[in-house]
């Protein structure tokens, strides 16, 4: 049996701003989709917005869920109300219902505390737009059983996104630590008068986005500089700032230490070696070029102007 087919009826719980997006793409996979809300209204705004979908849904309360393999929660970001669920769904249904929440960044054993048979119960966090982004975080807690974390990223996979798995639950997790940590140091510098909200955006958008959207902040490392340089600037940075935030990244100074430089040495975090530097080279710049001349041919602040 396929991992789609095993979770072949679900059940979104929250159908607010996220849950509407969750259950539009499982009943664009063909699932079947029990929607519940506290508010009725909630679930008939998810179910106008399916369209040729709206077909596949049912409307429904706890208590009539008992079919489905697969919960995923999406209600308030409220701690007392996740744990409250999570005890009763733990309690209404059988122990191999997988029960997933959305939380953007609770930790999973505070949510599933109160719940019967915690093993069953992980993070999984959509990013919005659901039915756009491909990556879906998948987050065990202490409990959580391995095979809870497997047959949740096969189905995930087999519903056309992309699971990547936060090995250990930490405030935050993945996307929203890695994505603060970018947007909060942006308005700092705005806020500070370092520059215009214009050009903090410009330096994203035209010297470190197109990077990172090719390759990710590690590999994109590798392929910009000599890890020694990089090295320097973070240790001038922190002498200057005292500030945790630039303290050099621990990984950073071993690959300096092992010499692992990035491409300059033929290894950095990846590894590099039966490559031709030149070639690798020409390929990076390429890259940048066509996603560049992409950026280039959207005229983007001319629809941020809006109609003239
Ligand atoms: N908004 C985002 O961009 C985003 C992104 C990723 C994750 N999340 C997470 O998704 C979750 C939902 O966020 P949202 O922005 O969709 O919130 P929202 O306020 O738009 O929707 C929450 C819905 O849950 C319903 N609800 C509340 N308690 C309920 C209960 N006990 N039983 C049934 N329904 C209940 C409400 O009526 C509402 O329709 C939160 O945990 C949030 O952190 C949000």
């Amino acid at each position: 049996m396929t991992a789609a087919k095993t979770f072949s009826r679900v059940a979104v719980v929250g159908c607010g701003w996220m849950g509407g997006q969750i259950a539009r793409v499982y009943a664009a996979a063909g699932l079947t989709v029990h929607l519940v809300d506290s508010d009725p209204a909630a679930v008939e705004r998810t179910r106008a917005s399916l369209g040729r979908w709206s077909s596949q849904v049912i409307e429904a309360g706890l208590d009539e869920i008992e079919e489905v393999k697969f919960v995923q929660e999406a209600v308030f970001e409220d701690m007392q109300a996740k744990q409250d669920l999570f005890a009763e769904l733990g309690r209404r249904l059988a122990p191999d219902v997988v029960l997933a929440t959305n939380t953007s960044g609770i930790n999973i054993s505070e949510i599933a505390a109160r719940c019967r048979e915690p093993a069953r119960v992980l993070g999984v966090h959509w990013v919005s737009p659901a039915y756009v982004i491909p990556v879906v975080e998948v987050i065990p807690g202490p409990q959580t059983a391995p095979g809870v974390v497997d047959a949740s990223c096969s189905f995930l996979r087999a519903i056309g996104k992309r699971p990547v798995v936060c090995r250990r639950e930490i405030p935050g997790f993945l996307v929203n630590r890695i994505k603060e940590v970018l947007v909060n140091e942006a308005l700092e510098l705005v806020a500070g008068g370092y520059a215009s909200a214009e050009d903090v955006d410009a330096v994203v958008r035209w010297a470190i986005a197109p990077r990172l959207a090719l390759w990710g902040p590690l590999r994109a490392q590798d392929l910009q500089s000599n890890k020694k340089t990089v090295a320097a600037v973070a240790r001038y940075l922190y002498e200057k700032t005292g500030d945790a935030r630039f303290r050099p990244p621990r990984l950073l100074e071993e690959a300096v230490a092992a010499g692992h430089l990035g491409i300059a040495s033929g290894r950095g975090y990846y590894s590099y070696e039966g490559l031709d530097k030149e070639t690798l080279l020409r390929y990076r710049d390429q890259s940048l070029v066509a996603i560049l001349a992409y950026l280039e041919g959207r005229d983007d602040d001319a629809f941020w102007r809006g109609p003239a």
